[in-house]
């Protein structure tokens, strides 16, 4: 009998890190709590009644097709309407330019299959998406991280990055960003700074990978345009998906990327799943060829603006001197920062005690820093849950300061 089972673990297995976040909603769930920590979308946003008749008549009239294995590029129907919705704001985009994931977690895995050696190095923002860190993490990358402040990341820090590492003849294999309401933190990246961005990413000759969620979930502001539209030298690999904007249930999602990468990619989504669920690509084709996707879309924003509201004007009102948190456009989240003495790690039993719940910011750190940091969700819990929440976390933060 093997008496260390650990023993056959990859270098690769041996590197991956249990979620954070994963750990702490273990927490969440006990009773009486009020999360603001998971990141789910709000379940009676979801069409359940369309996604009912659209998949009877589909298993009615086209039962084969979609009960059959289907190409790992994923559903003609669904890349055909994918690119007609891309195109909107790129255009030009064609279905041959997209391809289907299941989740863009596993596109992120993807990404990193096909780009990361061990010892590579990958740049990041600070905080960055906690599954993203753990997709380059598996693959053992080095993270750099640069921060962010109001208007995303910083791009004299970015150049200073990249300027040390060409100095030392280094690139880093990609620039990973999420630029628009960015899970954590809420911010969004300026115009301007995605016009530097680019253009460091073309003066040091590094991809960047845009994942962007959440950029239809935009409650006030004006829009900025994606990063991809504005590349004209073909180095942007974006990450788009329907979690957020029609049901993560489906686990659907797609890239888009210059052609010889994206060719790299379909192979190695090959030997992971062979191809996302035909099933629910028909689905999703046919409910966005009747046009439901856009007031689907508009329905989400209205109840997210609310919820958005409803936090901002709680923290307003209740959170001590000396709290800050940012004021997103769009999104699923809010960042706040405590004074830089205190810290959310230590806090977090306590907001159990007083049952409340968020996710530390060091779980969103490649530098184990963003103790005084912490993420909100407001696209889960209700109206009423958000103001009785801000209130038990606020007092909760004044009593230990
Ligand atoms: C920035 C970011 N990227 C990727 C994902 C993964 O999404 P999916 O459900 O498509 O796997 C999330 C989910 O919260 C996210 O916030």
């Amino acid at each position: 009998m093997i008496k260390d089972l650990s023993a056959f673990y990859s270098k690769n297995a041996l590197n991956m890190k249990r979620s954070e976040i994963r750990e702490l909603l273990k927490f969440t769930r006990q009773p009486g709590i009020i999360s603001f920590a998971g990141g789910l979308p709000a379940p009676d946003t979801f069409p359940v009644k369309e996604i009912e008749e659209i998949s009877c008549r589909l298993l009615r009239e086209k039962g084969a097709t979609a009960l059959q294995y289907g190409t790992t590029e994923g559903e003609a129907p669904l890349r055909e309407e994918l690119a007609k919705w891309m195109s909107q704001e790129k255009s030009g985009i064609k279905p041959e330019n997209i391809f289907i994931t299941s989740g863009s977690q596993q596109g992120l895995d993807i990404v990193s299959k096909v780009f990361l050696d061990p010892g590579d190095t990958v740049i990041v923002e600070l905080p960055s998406y906690v599954g993203g860190l753990q997709a380059f993490t598996a693959y053992r990358a080095k993270m750099v991280g640069v921060p962010q402040d109001d208007e995303g990341m910083r791009m004299d820090k970015l150049e200073k990055v990249l300027g040390k590492m060409a100095q030392k003849k280094k690139k880093p294999k990609f620039i990973y960003v999420v630029p628009d309401f960015q899970n954590p933190s809420g911010i969004t990246m300026s115009l301007e700074r995605r016009k530097k961005l680019l253009e460091l990413a073309y003066r040091y000759e590094v991809p960047i990978v845009e994942d962007s969620p959440y950029r239809d979930l935009r409650f006030t502001g004006d829009p900025v345009p994606p990063i991809y539209s504005l590349d004209t030298q073909n180095q942007v690999i974006v990450l788009g998906t329907f979690s957020k904007i029609f049901c993560p249930g489906l686990r659907l999602a797609w890239i888009t990327a210059p052609a010889e990468w994206m060719d790299r990619m379909i192979v190695a989504k090959q030997s992971m799943d062979l191809c996302s669920p035909s099933f629910n690509q028909l689905i999703t084709a046919e409910y966005m060829k009747q046009g439901l996707l856009q007031p689907q879309i508009e329905r989400i924003k209205l109840i997210y603006g609310q919820k958005r509201q409803v936090m901002l004007k709680a923290l307003k009102k209740h959170m001590p001197k000396g709290v800050k948190w940012t004021k997103p456009e769009g999104g699923l989240f809010l960042w706040i920062r405590l004074p830089k003495n205190m810290s959310a790690n230590e806090l977090f039993p306590k907001a159990i005690e007083e049952k409340v719940a968020y996710v530390v910011g060091t779980a969103f750190h490649c530098d184990g820093k963003g103790q005084n940091a912490m993420r909100m969700n407001f696209s889960y819990p209700t109206e009423a849950q958000i103001e009785e929440g801000i209130l038990r976390l606020a007092t909760m933060i004044r009593k230990n300061m």
